[in-house]
Parts: structure tokens; C-alpha cells; sequence
């Protein structure tokens, strides 16, 4: 089964089939890679802004400053990047509609963006807002939320030559938890991180022949689950060693790394509509 646009959506075709043929998309064709280049901008002025305040609500970095005055310093850098990659967005969508059309990566992309909006705006910076301390309406936010990310993950995982674009995510994810685990947790963290990837490596260069697909792809795929695991299971032990801090507890710090990664999971599949 398909889940690009085209399967669920048939009746646009032929709109979309114009689309480069009138303004704007006609006279953002020739500047592709101009406009693209504004996009990733806007992408990275964003990132930014997500990372500072997420990390801020996590407990790590910026710490002379409160949530609240890290939030009132980045928004209208976040707000600028994300109104800036809508815009990008929309016009490189325009100049190449055929493309996202028949993309699942561009499905998994779109419920990746309304997660990323809803865990931004409804969830992020409410709760940096109020300095960590989460109320009901923010909690069924996140919930929602989490169902649409939860969404694009389940399409980026089971779209054919677009699921490898789910390592960017993990990275992501490893690199956080890394910089976020203190002492012994990071040590330990660290230590196994460095001997599954020398293990992966090992099984996928010389016990596995490195061309023999076919038991390549499922032992990547157990990979993936035990580094997940990994991870996921350093970021538990950090979320509970660091207790209820003064700004917020374990729904707050969990929300923050999800407000992350919810961004990366959309750039990752935004990447691989290129590779589908
Ligand atoms: C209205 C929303 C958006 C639309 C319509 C859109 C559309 C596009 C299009 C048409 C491409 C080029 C795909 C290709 O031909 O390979 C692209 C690439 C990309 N987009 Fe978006 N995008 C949107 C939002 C976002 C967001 C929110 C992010 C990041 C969080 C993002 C990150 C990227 C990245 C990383 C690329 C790959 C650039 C490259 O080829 O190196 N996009 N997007």
C-alpha cells in the first residue's frame, strides 16, 4: 500500500498537474535551487530557536536565564524561520508539485509539520511560558500532538527506499540524550553507544557481505530497534534522575525532546522526498 498524496487524494490530479504551468510556481521553476536555499535558512533559524528552548525546558544550557525570558528572546527568531519555511515551502512545492504529489516521504512530511506546529505552539512555548509548569489544556495539546507525530514516524517507517531517512531522527535523538546525561549516566550512555555501532558495523561490513540486501536490511532494521531502545531508555534514567526541577517535571522535559525531534522528523523527511 501507497500513502503518497496521490493514493488518498486522486481527485487534485489535474490541479496539481498545473501548478508549475501558472504563477507562482512557473516563476519560481528557474530559481529552484534560490528559493530552496531560503528554505533550509528558514529551516536552520527555526532549528535553532527549538533547540535553545527545548534544551532550556530540559534542564541543559542557558540556564542564567528562565524558561520564560529564553522563550521571550527566541520567538521571534522561531516565529521568523517558521513562517519563512511555510513561504519557501509552498513555492518550491508549487514549481514542483508532481514530485510531492507522489511522495509518501512528503506525506510523512506533512503530518511531521502539523505535529511540529501543534508541539511548538501549542505545547513548547506555553509550557517555557509558564516556566515549566504544565496545565490540562497543554497536557491534551501534547497528546494530540504526539498522535500526529506518531503518524508521520509510522509512514516515513513503512515507505520503501524513504525508511533509512529514520536514522537521522535517532542520530538526533543520541546526540541530545548525549549532551543532556550528566556523570555516570553519560558515561555508561556513551560507552554502549560506541560498542553498538562498532557491532553494527562489524555485522553489516564483514559478517553480513556488504551487497547481500537481503539479510542487510532486516539486521538494520533490528539495529535500529536496539539503538532506539538504547536511547530512549538513557533519556528515561535522565528524566527521572533529574526529578521535579524547579521548572517542571518528566511530562515537561519528555514533551521538549519530542518538540525537538518532531522538527528533525520533518526536515528528514523533507530531505528524502529527493531519494523516493
Ligand atoms: C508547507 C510546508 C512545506 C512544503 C510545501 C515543503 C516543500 C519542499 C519541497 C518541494 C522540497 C524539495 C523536495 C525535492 O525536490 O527534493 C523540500 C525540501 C526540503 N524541505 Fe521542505 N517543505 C515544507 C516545510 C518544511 C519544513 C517545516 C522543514 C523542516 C523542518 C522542511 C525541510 C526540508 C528539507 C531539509 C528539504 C531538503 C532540501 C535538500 O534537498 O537538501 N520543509 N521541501
Amino acid at each position: 500500500m501507497s500513502l503518497a498524496p496521490q493514493d488518498f487524494l486522486p481527485a487534485i490530479a489535474p490541479w496539481v498537474g498545473t501548478l508549475d504551468d501558472v504563477w507562482p510556481g512557473a516563476a519560481v521553476k528557474p530559481y529552484f535551487a534560490h528559493w530552496e536555499v531560503a528554505h533550509l535558512l528558514s529551516m536552520i533559524m527555526l532549528g535553532g530557536a527549538s533547540i535553545l528552548l527545548n534544551l532550556r525546558l530540559i534542564g541543559f544550557g542557558l540556564s542564567e536565564q528562565s524558561p520564560s525570558e529564553v522563550r521571550r528572546d527566541v520567538l521571534p527568531w522561531l516565529n521568523v524561520g517558521v513562517i519563512g519555511i511555510l513561504i519557501t515551502g509552498l513555492l518550491i512545492g508549487a514549481s514542483n508539485p508532481d514530485r510531492l504529489y507522489t511522495s509518501e516521504a512528503f506525506t510523512a512530511k506533512m503530518l511531521g509539520l502539523a505535529a511540529a506546529l501543534i508541539l511548538t505552539y501549542g505545547v513548547s512555548l506555553p509550557l517555557a511560558r509558564a516556566d515549566g509548569r504544565a496545565g490540562a489544556a497543554v497536557r491534551v495539546t501534547a497528546l494530540i500532538g504526539f498522535v500526529f507525530w506518531a503518524l508521520s514516524l509510522y509512514v516515513f517507517g513503512v515507505s520503501k527506499l524513504v525508511n533509512p531517512g529514520l536514522w537521522h531522527v535517532v542520530t538526533a535523538a543520541a546526540l541530545i540524550v548525549l549532551f543532556v546525561t550528566r556523570g555516570l549516566t553519560r558515561i555508561v550512555y556513551a560507552a554502549g553507544m560506541a560498542a553498538l555501532i562498532a557491532i553494527q558495523f562489524v555485522t553489516t561490513h564483514f559478517v553480513i557481505k556488504p551487497d547481500d540486501f537481503t539479510r542487510l536490511d532486516p539486521a538494520n532494521k533490528v539495529f535500529f530497534a536496539i539503538f532506539a531502545a538504547w536511547i530512549l531508555g538513557a533519556a528515561a534514567v535522565q528524566l527521572i534522575s533529574a526529578g521535579r526541577g524547579q521548572h517542571g517535571g518528566a511530562f515537561t522535559k519528555a514533551t521538549a525532546y519530542a518538540a525537538i525531534l518532531v522538527w528533525v522528523t520533518t526536515a528528514a523527511a523533507g530531505r528524502w522526498i529527493a531519494f523516493a
